[in-house]
């Protein structure tokens, strides 16, 4: 595939790991795909290799967008492994080859693969360029986006910026994604890169700079036409800005009873007009959706049972997934279930007290085992409440 004239796509798509987790945590149930990118000019350069289960097959895409010639760079953006695990591949195939990547990188290289290309390397920083002819290379430091090391490059004879794992989302590029771009480019960005906003800010802003007319990200299809729309939707993530008016239910239950405060409360919600309610069972669901879809909503409510004198241990999971990527800005409510002492109300707002500019409901629900007309009138307050911002 070409992306330009001169870019040819070199990657692969990994549907093997659906049967498995990606990173060790992430189901991708359309699989992966491992980009990787060549650049055809006097001098060939190699952007990124791709994971170490597909070192024969990326090679061979390598050698057949070559069509004879010899690579002169291979450019390292990213060194977790999933990009990384063929340089010593393509290095002992390519004699003459050179790897281009940061300081940072080159010592990442040596812990993972014992060997730093001292002779063979050429070290880059925020601002360097590489001449491949008619194309020259730009490097943009991209630290913690989402590993210390990263870099981005620029090309600005094809205005295309290779954006490492930034824009890329979960899935192979060889299906196609119901859902488009968006949901699993957000649950990627939250699961993967979202404790970094302020990281990704920072690049964004470099890249407001530049003429960008195609985005080759490390993961996910090449972006190639209303760019904007992704700079924009990265901007609202990075920032911790609310994407959807409307109001996300994470819960968990035991016996059923909890989830019918959830669906009661979401009908009512819904009966007084609320933009959008949606709401997820974190145990039995995929809890990464639950974490972008806390973050793309304005209002977050919390529904849990009281549990060995603390909270049920999937929603105690939950929060700490949201506390480590810095949720904030959001209002959250509770409701709390406890056959004899109900605390869970208690436990999850002490854990999210020191999030930023939080706005807690004040009317919690608190269920002493099941509903009935006085929680059924909390849960109208409640929503009552929730009802004015909007
Ligand atoms: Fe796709 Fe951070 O590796």
């Amino acid at each position: 595939m070409r992306v330009t004239d001169d870019i040819i796509y070199v990657g692969v798509n990994d549907h093997e790991i659906e049967a498995d987790l990606f990173e060790g945590q992430y189901e991708v149930p359309l699989g992966m795909a491992y980009n990787s990118y060549l650049i055809k000019d006097e001098k060939i350069a190699v952007m990124d290799s791709v994971d170490g289960d597909f070192e024969e097959e990326w090679l061979e895409n390598v050698k057949n967008a070559l069509g004879g010639a010899t690579p002169e760079y291979l450019v390292v953006q990213h060194m977790e492994p999933d990009h990384s695990a063929n340089i010593t591949a393509f290095m002992n195939k390519y004699k003459d080859a050179k790897v281009v990547a940061s300081t940072n990188a080159f010592k990442m290289m040596k812990n993972f693969y014992g060997e730093d290309y001292e002779d063979r390397r050429i070290v880059v920083g925020e601002g360097d360029t590489l001449s491949l002819g008619k194309h020259e290379l730009t490097f943009i430091t991209a630290p913690m986006v989402h590993w210390p090391e990263v870099i981005m490059t620029y090309d600005k004879t094809d205005k295309v910026l290779f954006s490492a794992d930034a824009f890329g989302k979960f899935g192979a590029n060889d299906v196609e994604d119901p859902e488009g771009w968006a949901c699993e480019a957000r649950r990627y960005y939250f699961g993967i890169v979202g404790k970094y906003g302020v990281q990704v800010q920072n690049v964004l802003k470099k890249a407001a700079n530049l003429d960008i007319q195609i985005i080759c990200p490390l993961h996910g299809p090449v972006l190639d036409d209303n760019l904007s729309y992704y700079l924009e939707t990265y901007d609202t993530w990075s920032s911790y800005n609310v994407e959807t008016k409307g109001v996300f239910i994470a819960y968990t239950s035991v016996y059923g009873n909890t989830k019918q405060a959830v669906e009661e409360l979401a009908k009512v919600l819904e009966d007084k007009g609320c933009p959008r309610v949606e709401y997820a069972d974190l145990a039995r669901e995929d809890m990464f959706e639950s974490i972008e879809d806390a973050f793309r909503h304005d209002t977050l409510i919390l529904a849990t049972t009281t549990y060995n004198g603390d909270i049920f241990p999937f929603m105690r999971t939950f929060i700490t997934h949201l506390i480590e990527r810095g949720y904030k800005n959001r209002t959250i409510g509770f409701v709390e279930n406890g056959s004899w002492a109900p605390t869970a109300a208690r436990v999850m707002k002490s854990m999210l007290e020191e999030s930023k500019d939080i706005n807690f409901v004040e009317n919690k629900v608190t269920i002493t085992s099941a509903l009935n007309d006085e929680t059924r009138a909390q849960i109208d307050k409640m929503a009552d409440e929730i009802m004015k911002n909007y």
